[in-house]
């Protein structure tokens, strides 16, 4: 059973072909960072356009590299949300085209439940039930997986989103787009103590997430900084590497709190922040300290992709579900 999945929720373009819902045949990613940095965000419109452009040359990078065409596709995936309203209609339409030429099944995909199935593609042996964590630029999102297809919502976050305070803090301090990747990297040789910042909520007995304030900490601390200070590589990357340790500890905290209180000892993680470095080594660690079984997807599979369309796509398929061709972008999806 081959899938074509496409996925353009965001600024990234990504096109798959899956086989059988568990192998990634081919996993193509247009990358529109280079057009946006030069915002310091995404822009929404430019966005749109920008996959409109990209869409037929990663569809068939895509096919060659599967060495399929689309006479061999038995289903087609595409994310309807959430996400941005405009990127969302450029993937539905082609995947709804397609459908509609080729006599194809079309299937509407939930962004935020692809993130889940990216854990299941790297680790076929993850089962349900288990604690997931979904961590990207627009979600920070703690669910009880109970099984595939039946989620339980335990919190989410107030306001930033915990990819989102990472984009803005490094747009502040101007260390470029996207923040993420950039103050990983800038803080894996620094001092994460020098600097002491709480994220919101942190040792509140519930699940949500308030990043937003961290965020106002560390731009005070900056600004309060003499400028020959801002202008000292090693300190800042103390600044960004205590922001970070902050970020990190708090979603730790959030995700032990849900395991004792469940008892559900497996957790998995996903989303763009998934990929930190920081986050991985902290939840590993702590994982085998405290015997929970960590997941963590490839760090290419943490964040957008259409791979994990294709396999959270499959899987419904497989049970007979299939998406009406009049199906709308739903920019506000939850899980
Ligand atoms: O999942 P994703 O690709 O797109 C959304 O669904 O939002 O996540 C993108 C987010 C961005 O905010 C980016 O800065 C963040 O993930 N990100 C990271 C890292 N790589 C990407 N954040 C921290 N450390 C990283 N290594
Ligand atoms: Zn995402």
């Amino acid at each position: 059973m081959y899938c074509l999945a496409i996925e353009t929720s965001c600024d990234d373009t990504c096109v798959a072909i899956i086989k059988n819902g568990n192998t990634i045949l081919s996993n193509v990613i247009s990358s529109q960072i280079d057009i946006h940095r030069r915002f310091g965000g995404v822009v929404p419109e430019v966005a749109s356009r920008r996959h409109l452009e990209y869409l037929i040359p990663a569809l068939e990078q895509a096919f060659q590299q599967a060495n399929l065409t689309l006479k061999n596709i038995d289903l087609i995936a595409v994310t309807r949300g959430p996400g941005l309203t405009g990127s969302l209609l450029m993937g539905l339409c082609m995947g709804k085209t397609f459908s509609i030429l080729h006599q194809k099944p079309f299937i509407a995909v939930n962004h935020l439940e692809g993130h889940l199935f990216a854990s299941r593609l790297d680790h076929p042996d993850i089962t349900p039930p288990f604690i997931s964590l979904i961590v990207s630029g627009g979600h920070t999102e703690l669910t009880v997986v109970q099984d595939w297809g039946k989620y339980v919502h335990l919190g989410r976050t107030r306001d930033d989103a915990a990819g989102e305070v990472f984009d803005k803090v490094a747009k502040y301090l101007k260390i470029g787009y996207p923040g993420g990747p950039l103050i990983d990297n800038r803080a894996s040789n620094a001092n994460p103590t020098r600097f002491h910042f709480r994220g919101g909520l942190e040792d509140q007995e519930n699940y949500d997430f308030s990043f937003s304030g961290l965020k106002t900490a560390v731009i005070r601390a900056y600004d309060q900084l003499s400028d020959s200070s801002k202008k000292d590589e090693k300190g800042i990357n103390d600044l960004l590497a205590s922001f970070q340790q902050s970020v990190v500890r708090t979603l730790w905290k959030k995700t032990i709190r849900a395991v004792k209180k469940t008892g559900i000892r497996s957790v998995s993680l996903g989303g763009g922040v998934a990929a930190n470095s920081s986050l991985r080594s902290l939840f590993s660690q702590k994982g085998f300290q405290n015997n929970i079984k960590v997941y963590l997807p490839s760090p290419a599979l943490c964040t957008d992709n259409a791979a994990m369309i294709g396999s959270c796509g499959s899987f419904h398929f497989s049970f007979g579900r299939i998406s009406p061709l009049d199906l709308e972008p739903d920019p506000q999806l939850r899980l």
